[in-house]
């Protein structure tokens, strides 16, 4: 049994440092990358308050694949360029979104988000999948939160 869990009264760089410690800790030693990013969307829906997606999407082809994931059933196949997700892998770069309504091409999988975080999990230089975060709160995230899951993503860049 895991017993990964936030402390009460964290503040926001304590509660990534301890995501990001635990998701090292839950990978360490394992090979696939599917029960790794099982797992690691598992850690992001407990750690993470305000949330009503958590997941992955993986680089397959040249388009996103939907991956493991905690949510609502979503999207399966997104593509390069297209929506949040899309151009998050196709820059290679972070998108904060604080209105998903102004982001022009948001595709809308959960009709309650109003806000998103995805940020690219690169190894080498290449993208190989993305970390999708959805809340139903208008502008729930910003650039700690951001950062706080790109120091996710390079952990999970090994584990996948
Ligand atoms: N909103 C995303 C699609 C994925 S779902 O939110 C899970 C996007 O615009 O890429």
């Amino acid at each position: 049994m895991y017993s990964f869990a936030p402390d009460a009264g964290m503040s926001k760089p304590e509660l990534y440092r301890a995501l990001t410690e635990a998701a090292e800790a839950i990978t360490a030693g394992e090979p696939d990358g599917v029960a790794n990013m099982a797992n690691v969307a598992a850690l992001i829906w407990q750690f993470l308050p305000e949330l009503n997606w958590a997941g992955f999407y993986r680089v397959v082809d040249s388009g996103l694949v939907l991956g493991p994931f905690a949510g609502k059933p979503a999207c399966i196949r997104i593509a390069l360029g297209q929506g949040v997700c899309g151009v998050a892998a196709a820059l290679a770069e972070t998108q904060l979104v604080p209105d998903v309504h102004a982001f022009p091409g948001h595709i809308a999988c959960d009709a309650a988000s109003r806000s998103e975080l995805v940020v690219p999990v690169m190894r080498e230089g290449r993208v190989l999948a993305v970390i999708d975060l959805d809340s139903p709160v208008l502008a729930r995230f910003d650039e700690e939160d951001a950062a706080g899951i790109e120091a996710l993503a390079r952990v999970v860049a090994s584990a996948i």
